[in-house]
C-alpha cells in the first residue's frame, strides 16, 4: 500500500527525503560522471530535460506503490544538498518483496554515506512497512558496489546472474538478498 504520510528518514549524516524541483542541478552533476554512470541504466551527461521530468515525476509518486520504483533524495544533514538518491521497487505481484537501487556523487563516496542511506532505508522496509525481501543486482565487475553490499549483510543466493547487453556488452549482474530473518539476525 502506498506510504502517502512519507516525509523523511534522518541519521546521523543524512536526511532522505522526497525529491525536490530545486535538486535538479546537483542531480544532473552527479548523474553526469562518467564514473557515476558507468554500471547504470543512463549515459553521462544526464539530459537536464530528463532530469526535470522526473523529478517531477517523483514529486507526486509515494514509497511503497505496488508496480513503481520510489526515489529517495539523499541529502546531507548540514545543509540538505543532495548527494545522492536511493530507491525502492515494490513488487507489483508481491507487496511484500522490494528491490533497491543506489547513486551516490563522486565526491561524496569513500566515507560511509551509501551505506548509511541503504541502512535507513533498509529499516524503513523491514521495520515500517513490514517486508519480507530486499533485493539487489550489481553488475559482477563492480567492486565498490559489491563490497558495499557484503558490508551490509546482503547474501548472494545461489541463484544465475542476470545477463544483459549493455551499454554495447555483455554483462552479468549478481543476485543479492536481504531477508527479514536476516535483518533481524543481524541486530542481534
Ligand atoms: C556503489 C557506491 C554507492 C559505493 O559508494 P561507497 O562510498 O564506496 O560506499 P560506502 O558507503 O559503503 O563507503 C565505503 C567506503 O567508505 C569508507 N568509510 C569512511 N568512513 C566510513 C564510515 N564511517 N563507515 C563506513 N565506511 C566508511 C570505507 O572505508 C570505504 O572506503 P573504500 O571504498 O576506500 O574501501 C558508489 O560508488 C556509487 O554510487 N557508484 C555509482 C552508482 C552505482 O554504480 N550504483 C550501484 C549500482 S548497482
Amino acid at each position: 500500500m502506498p506510504d502517502t504520510a512519507f516525509s523523511t528518514l534522518e541519521t546521523a549524516r543524512l536526511r532522505l527525503r522526497r525529491v525536490r524541483e530545486s535538486d535538479v542541478a546537483a542531480f544532473v552533476a552527479y548523474r553526469s560522471q562518467p564514473e557515476t554512470a558507468h554500471f547504470q541504466s543512463w549515459e553521462a551527461p544526464f539530459p537536464e530535460a530528463e532530469a526535470r521530468a522526473f523529478l517531477a515525476e517523483m514529486a507526486d509518486a509515494h514509497p511503497d506503490t505496488p508496480g513503481q520504483w520510489f526515489q529517495f533524495a539523499i541529502a546531507s544533514r548540514e545543509d540538505d544538498m543532495l548527494v545522492g538518491d536511493v530507491a525502492l521497487f515494490t513488487a507489483g505481484d508481491d507487496p511484500g518483496k522490494v528491490e533497491l537501487g543506489y547513486t551516490l556523487d563522486a565526491r561524496a563516496t569513500g566515507k560511509g554515506l551509501a551505506g548509511e542511506a541503504i541502512m535507513a532505508v533498509l529499516a524503513y522496509a523491514f521495520e515500517q512497512r513490514g517486508k519480507h525481501l530486499v533485493e539487489a543486482w550489481t553488475d559482477a565487475r563492480h567492486s565498490r558496489s559489491l563490497a558495499l553490499l557484503a558490508r551490509l549483510g546482503f547474501q548472494r543466493p545461489d541463484s544465475p546472474p542476470r545477463r544483459g547487453f549493455y551499454k554495447g556488452e555483455w554483462c552479468e549482474d549478481i543476485h543479492h538478498t536481504m531477508s527479514a530473518q536476516d535483518w533481524a539476525l543481524r541486530q542481534v
